[in-house]
């Protein structure tokens, strides 16, 4: 039972293309350190060929692929052409220009003179191509390699700037940000030793989904909903991020990561954020990212004593997916038979500031579960007093927002109203607005924008280092009592793919 709520077209002057951002952005070379890899040929490459189709690539532009692997220039261009038409994302009468400016350079990882000569060659790209000296090194690299790769960079002068505006250097890294807060911080200093902050683009690509962004404008470019976005009508919060995938062939990482580095420690913490963060003074990247860290610093800290009130932890077993039977966890390659990680959590976490004091954030995702579901869900209060008692005899369901992110972006509330008929009788209608309703134009893909932000140098959807380090703080105890305690095997609840996770664990 649904009604459409109709998107009229905004009565901007602004046209749906313009919103695009896809505009000049300065000459520079996107040099991409790990090129003969997974990430370059799945989302890197396609996401760079789309933006030239859409003539969103800086005028001009380079791309030099680096990596182990020993290529000539043209065998490189191959594996990208294959890797488009693969992707789909092929278009053969533009793929000559494209390819033109692709450049491949192998070097050796631990070897100071091979990123000398790299950074020689970038020289000479800039001279003969008038990219200006401005580079963005992506890190499409094991994240063990990030701060050996930063630090080699840096060391052949690569991390330096000029004053005058061009001559920039960025550099982006991937999660995870570290493995907790030792090591995060270790990362954050030993990446900084050469590149200063806002030249380090944390990725969260969550953050470049359009319904996760939406969310600010949501809150913020609407009156009626500040008022009641608090605990005074706010009964509690449902962040939920399933997925009805396994762990792939990723088993060597997620082993050693678990589902609360892979999905909590930067996702799910950013749908929070974003949930409750205050609204900053300017929509601007220092004042937005600041006040999300503040919510990061008003987490209370779990009673690590009383961990198994607070969150459930699960690792699946075998079932079906789509009627199709799946292994468990345990039987997925690389993976070790007797494995304790978990690919399930459930936590209840609370915000101690004034806005939210005493509502609960039940934050859940897991792999292996019914649906592929990223959904937002407020669940409102009750009403303080039914006059409706003595005639209905029935409790009145309370109002329920969804901000819906995946499958369905759109946003949903649910209110009661009267049946039609002589007896007054209530139902639950839903007003559904769908994201994409009366949107014609381009769609930009997660990697698309986050590339242009790069180019852009516009840091508003990447992680901060205060903020990644104040989610450790927190997250770290709960994952040394996890990972550590006498009773690990028995805070681990199995569940059967296809399910909702562990279910009889209650910690509402
Ligand atoms: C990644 C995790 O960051 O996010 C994966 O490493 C997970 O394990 C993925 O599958 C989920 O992203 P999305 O966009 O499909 O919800």
């Amino acid at each position: 039972m649904g009604q459409v709520i109709e998107a009229r077209a905004p009565d901007l002057k602004i046209r749906p293309e313009d919103c695009l951002g896809v505009k000049h952005s300065d000459p520079s070379t996107i040099v991409i350190v790990g090129a003969t890899g997974d990430l370059t040929a799945r989302k890197l490459v396609p996401a760079l060929f789309n933006l030239y189709l859409n003539d969103g690539l800086p005028d001009p532009f380079r791309i030099v692929g680096c990596g182990r692997t020993k290529l000539s220039d043209q065998e490189f261009r191959n594996k990208m052409k294959e890797a488009l038409l693969v992707n789909g994302a092929m278009d053969a009468s533009k793929w000559p220009a494209f390819a033109a400016a692709l450049n491949y350079r192998s070097v050796d990882y631990g070897d100071l003179t091979s990123f000398m000569s790299l950074a020689e060659f970038l020289r000479k790209l800039d001279q003969i191509h008038n990219t200006r000296g401005n580079r963005i090194f992506y890190l499409a690299i094991p994240p063990s390699l990030y701060k050996p790769l930063a630090q080699m960079l840096g060391q052949a002068g690569l991390g330096k700037e000029r004053k005058n505006g061009n001559g920039w250097s960025r550099l982006v890294v991937e999660k995870p940000f570290g493995r907790d807060l030792k090591t995060a911080i270790d990362l954050n200093q030993g990446v900084q030793e050469y590149f200063r902050e806002h030249q380090i683009f944390r990725i969260d690509h969550y953050l470049a989904k359009e319904t996760v962004q939406n969310i600010l404008m949501f809150r913020f470019a609407n009156a009626i909903f500040e008022p009641i976005w608090n605990r005074r009508y706010i009964d509690y919060v449902n962040i939920t991020a399933s997925e009805t995938l396994g762990v792939e062939h990723r088993a060597g990482y997620y082993e050693q990561a678990g589902v609360i580095r892979d999905m909590f420690q930067n996702h799910i913490m950013q749908l929070l954020a974003l949930t409750a963060m205050e609204a900053p003074s300017q929509f601007e990247t220092d004042r937005v990212r600041d006040e999300k860290v503040k919510v990061f610093h008003s987490l209370r800290p779990f009673p690590v004593e009383k961990l198994h009130k607070y969150i459930v932890l699960g690792q699946y077993g075998q079932g079906k997916i789509d009627d199709k039977p799946v292994p468990g966890y345990r039987e997925e390659p690389g993976v070790s038979p007797d494995s304790l990680t978990p690919t399930f959590a459930r936590m209840k976490v609370f915000i101690d500031n004034w806005r939210w004091q005493g509502v609960p954030f039940f934050l859940t995702s897991g792999k292996r579960l019914a649906k592929k579901l990223t959904e937002i869900e407020i669940q409102f209060k009750g009403i303080p007093h039914s006059m409706f008692r003595q005639t209905l005899g029935e409790t009145i369901a309370a109002n329920r927002l969804t901000l819906g992110i995946h499958p369905d972006e759109k946003i949903t509330f649910t209110f009661q109203t009267k049946n039609p008929g002589a007896r007054v009788c209530l139902r639950s209608v839903t007003m559904d607005f769908s994201y994409h309703q009366n949107y014609t134009g381009p769609i930009l893909d997660a990697y698309e924008k986050v590339l242009i932000d790069c180019m852009l140098g516009d840091q508003m959807l990447f992680w901060k280092q205060d903020g990644v380090e104040q989610c450790w703080s927190f997250l770290t105890p709960i994952l040394n009592e996890c990972e550590t305690c006498g009773n690990r095997a028995e805070m681990l609840h199995f569940y059967e793919s296809g399910s909702w996770g562990p279910q009889m664990i209650d910690i509402s």
